[in-house]
């Protein structure tokens, strides 16, 4: 009883000063304080340590839940892999909740790798990959359930899947149901791990699963092994949507060291066959965007998160005392030549705070982000070059459309800082880009392309525009801040 009232005292206060979003006492704060330099505002990041995949993307109770890869204990390293946890009402106002999933049992002990979630019955259930890494590399899946959306139970039976024939790199389940079969999609890595491919399973019961095909795979120009595969309908056509390792760069494509990309084709659910008609399309042009997971929430929406960094990065603020964040969720949908457009989904209006500029904008205009984050919307005339700069002195971002080569170019400088790829706007020059802190997500037109990459600016943010161009209309907002400070 003691206990319960001292828990109350406690959340009251923090609440005044916090919202209810935020939960001092909770152990993964204690002895840790994260630099919030670089920490995002309205980006969900991790409250200290180490942030990697998106994982167990879903709406249970009226709340969207929305887990993550994540190490406690550093944000120098991955380490072994755990479940983080959040919870949102809006995708943007995040409360944390305590660690859903500890690497601590025989099958997931050298990590609990990344999965996803189906609601049932008033139940979570989350499939995720149970890695083990000694003495060699085995990857079993595996199945848990939670009933209040907070605690999360191990299923007694586990590993539902073994997949002993498909060792060592067989991981990542994305489930979903259609009639009355659950299906599961998994990465997998083949031929001597060289050849990246997705399987697909079948259940009736979540616990017992059965292998029906390769789904699809790579011709050998596509990587040595399919990450985080996730399979969708959108207007009527299949989306496969997942992340190759092993693509080597070919002029302005490919240039991050891994991508997230997709095919659009026919799937038919009698013969399980997925049929391709489009080419591999890298879904953002940035340099920080990985493992990518989707859900479809009650509105119908088909919205798509991001890790908003990459492997084997050495950014400042992994010695601040976090690492990673999450993307802006976005609303997917097919255009009519069947690319996959992102929007920032709707909520995102209600963070607009102040205006810091509305108006033409020209070569003389400098406006100063407040906090160093922001939303900027621009429209510029079509037909000549556009250049837009964030200039921070120590770190500058510039974002230029080359009328006549048809290409948008994003620099954050230093080495290897530069991400290229083709673009035609219809109608007028379109361009919303959303600062937070250390990063900036830019999508051009209706969302027909987009850049996320990472910068670490120190001081203040100014937005500049470059000297002979004009925009015909630009606005500045300041930000609300709807994640909890870190620890
Ligand atoms: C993708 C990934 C997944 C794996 C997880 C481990 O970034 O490598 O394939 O499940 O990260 O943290």
């Amino acid at each position: 009883m003691f206990q319960i009232i001292l828990l109350s005292v406690s959340q009251f206060v923090s609440n005044l000063f916090y919202g209810d979003g935020y939960y001092p006492e909770v152990y993964w704060c204690s002895g840790t304080s994260v630099n919030d330099r670089f920490y995002p505002t309205y980006h969900l990041a991790p409250p200290q340590g180490w942030m990697n995949d998106p994982n167990g993307f879903c709406i249970f109770q009226n709340e969207y839940h929305l887990f993550y890869q994540y190490n406690p204990k550093t944000s120098l390293e991955p380490g072994i892999a755990h479940w983080g946890h959040a919870k949102s009402t809006d995708l943007f106002n995040w409360k944390h909740l305590d660690i859903a999933m500890y690497p601590d049992q025989e099958y997931d002990i050298g990590g609990v790798f990344s999965g996803s979630a189906i609601i049932e019955n008033n139940t979570m259930y989350l499939l995720y990959t149970g890695n083990v890494k000694e003495p060699t590399q085995i990857e079993r899946q595996a199945l848990a359930s939670s009933t209040d959306g907070v605690n999360v139970v191990k299923y007694a039976g586990n590993p539902v899947l073994m997949g002993e024939e498909h060792q060592p790199n067989i991981r990542d389940p994305k489930v979903w149901k259609n009639g009355d079969t659950y299906y599961m999609v998994l990465g997998n890595s083949y031929n001597n791990n060289t050849v990246g491919r997705v399987l697909l399973y079948t259940s009736k019961d979540l616990t017992c699963w059965k292998e029906e095909c390769v789904l699809d795979g790579s011709d050998g120009t596509l990587g040595y092994m399919w990450e985080c595969p996730d399979f969708f309908e959108l207007n009527g056509m299949y989306v496969l949507l997942f992340s190759p390792q092993g693509i080597e760069p070919q002029g302005d494509n490919y240039r991050n060291l891994y991508q997230v990309g997709y095919f659009v084709g026919t799937f038919d659910y009698t013969t399980l066959k997925f049929t391709r008609l489009t080419e591999f399309v890298e879904l953002d042009r940035g340099n920080d965007f990985y493992a990518t997971q989707t859900m479809l929430d009650k509105m119908g929406r088909r919205i798509v998160v991001a890790w908003q960094d990459m492997w084997e990065q050495d950014y400042p603020e992994r010695k601040d005392g976090f690492t990673g964040q999450m993307t802006i969720p976005r609303e997917l949908t097919l255009s009519d030549d069947w690319k996959l457009l992102q929007w920032p989904v709707k909520e995102i209006e209600n963070l607009r705070g102040e205006v810091l500029y509305s108006g033409k904008a020209g070569g003389d205009t400098c406006v100063e982000l407040t906090e160093k984050t922001g939303e900027i919307v621009v429209k510029a005339p079509v037909l000549k070059d556009f250049k837009l700069i964030l200039d921070a002195g120590n770190a500058t971002v510039t974002i230029s459309y080359d009328y006549s080569k048809g290409k948008v170019t994003v620099d954050r400088g230093g080495n290897d800082g530069v991400r290229r790829a083709d673009w035609r706007p219809k109608g007028k020059l379109e361009m919303r880009l959303f600062v937070d802190r250390s990063s900036i997500e830019l999508f051009c037109g209706k969302g027909e392309l987009t850049f996320s990459t990472r910068y670490f600016p120190y001081d203040k943010v100014n937005v500049k525009l470059g000297n002979d161009c004009g925009a015909d209309e630009m606005t500045v907002y300041s930000m609300k801040k709807t994640v909890p400070p870190p620890c």
